[in-house]
């Protein structure tokens, strides 16, 4: 049997004559960009997150970008970054004109090693970007607590997070700014691109509000008193984005149910399964393996034969990426990363996959590693 690695049209289809409607709307309204229909997805989504705002920009990476930009980090900054993330990460903190260090994850979560933060701290270090990795919250408790002892701000990348909670908390509302990613296979993903800063904080109100709209002035748009981005979340995504957002829940439960069902019928092999952490509300994202002994590449070669499609999150980490090369000066060791890299699996999962296609999967595991089915 074929399984898809990801299929969009089956969380699509539950509103698509909603989404039609409001295109049609939208087109006749002639209301395109900063319209209401972005104004009222970003109060839906401030309440949703549980900030006092929210700001729909043009991706995740301009989210991350502007909110490192609005807490004020610039040249000769150091942020705290892990290295076992999507390189966007990263790149948000040399777009920044600052200098990313990167620390270290902790194994059974795959996210930011408080430890480690603590060994990458300097004089310079103005930041931390805790990254809520595949669906997980990064231990905030913790990371919230050592940002306050130094003097820290923090920026939640929760691209990957859209309704995952911390101790009942969402991601997105711990830091001083929440940056969400709207790529189409995210939780909360559009039909393109596009990103939000979530805040409770005015100061940060104000600058996204104005690095979004070309730094145009908040009392006189012709006064450009920063130096902004044309970075706009538009109408259509914005009312596509609404409608999707009450199904938000519904498909965190259905990617849960999936992981669950991969949980029960990969017990007993020799992967490693993803675990929720105490505390942790997942909303799997991704669902990531571990797999052992050097056989990441042959497992997903034999995979790939039967029709089985996966990918590998992340098999290079980012400081050891090109762009990186500059930035090596002050080493924190990642063990945990550059093993994690070698070992792990991205297996399909996606809202509405069934039964039968996660036998398919693991039953294709298990005869990968010997078994006779
Ligand atoms: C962890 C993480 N950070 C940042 C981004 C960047 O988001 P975007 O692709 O919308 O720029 C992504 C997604 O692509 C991501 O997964």
């Amino acid at each position: 049997m074929k399984v898809p690695y990801f299929d969009l049209s089956r969380s699509h289809q539950k509103f698509a004559a909603e989404a039609q409607e409001a295109f049609d709307r939208i087109l006749k309204s002639g209301a395109y960009i900063l319209g209401p229909a972005l104004k009222q997805l970003e109060a839906e989504f401030a309440a949703y997150i549980g900030t006092r705002y929210a700001l729909g920009v043009g991706s995740g990476t301009d989210a991350l970008t502007f909110a490192l930009r609005a807490i004020d980090i610039k040249k000769g900054d150091e942020v705290i970054v892990p290295s076992f993330t999507f390189t966007a990460t990263a790149l948000a903190v040399l777009h920044a004109g600052a200098t990313p260090v990167f620390a270290d994850v902790e194994e059974p979560t795959f996210n930011l090693d408080p430890k480690s933060v603590t060994q990458a701290l300097s004089p310079k270090t103005r930041a931390m970007i805790p990254v809520h990795l595949f669906g997980q919250c990064a231990d905030m408790t913790t990371l919230m607590a050592l940002a306050k002892k130094k003097k820290l701000k923090v920026v939640e990348d929760a691209c990957q997070a859209h309704g995952a909670l911390w101790n009942k908390v969402m991601a997105g509302a711990y830091g001083d700014a929440g940056c969400f990613s709207f790529y189409p296979t995210k939780n909360l993903g559009g039909i393109g691109d596009g990103g939000m800063v979530t805040t409770s904080d005015e100061k940060l109100l104000k600058h996204v509000t104005q690095y979004r709209n070309l730094g145009k002035g908040i009392d006189d748009p012709f006064v450009h008193d920063e130096i902004g981005w044309t970075s706009r979340l538009d109408s259509l995504q914005a009312a596509f984005l609404s409608i999707k957002l009450k199904f938000l829940d519904e498909l965190n439960r259905e990617r849960r149910a999936v992981a669950d069902l991969y949980h029960k019928k990969l017990a007993g092999t020799p992967l490693g399964l993803p675990r929720e952490a105490a505390g942790a509300y997942h909303v799997y994202h991704l669902y990531v393996v571990r797999v052992p002994d050097g056989k990441r590449n042959d497992l997903k070669e034999y995979l790939a034969v039967q029709g089985i499609p996966t990918m590998v999150h992340y098999a290079t980490p980012v400081h050891a990426q090109p762009i990186m090369e500059k930035y090596k000066t002050r080493k924190v060791k990642l063990p945990v990363t550059d093993r994690l890299c070698g070992e792990v699996l991205t297996l399909p999962l996606f809202p509405g996959m069934t039964e039968p296609e996660v036998d398919a999967v693991a039953g294709a595991i298990r005869r990968f590693f010997g078994e006779k089915l």
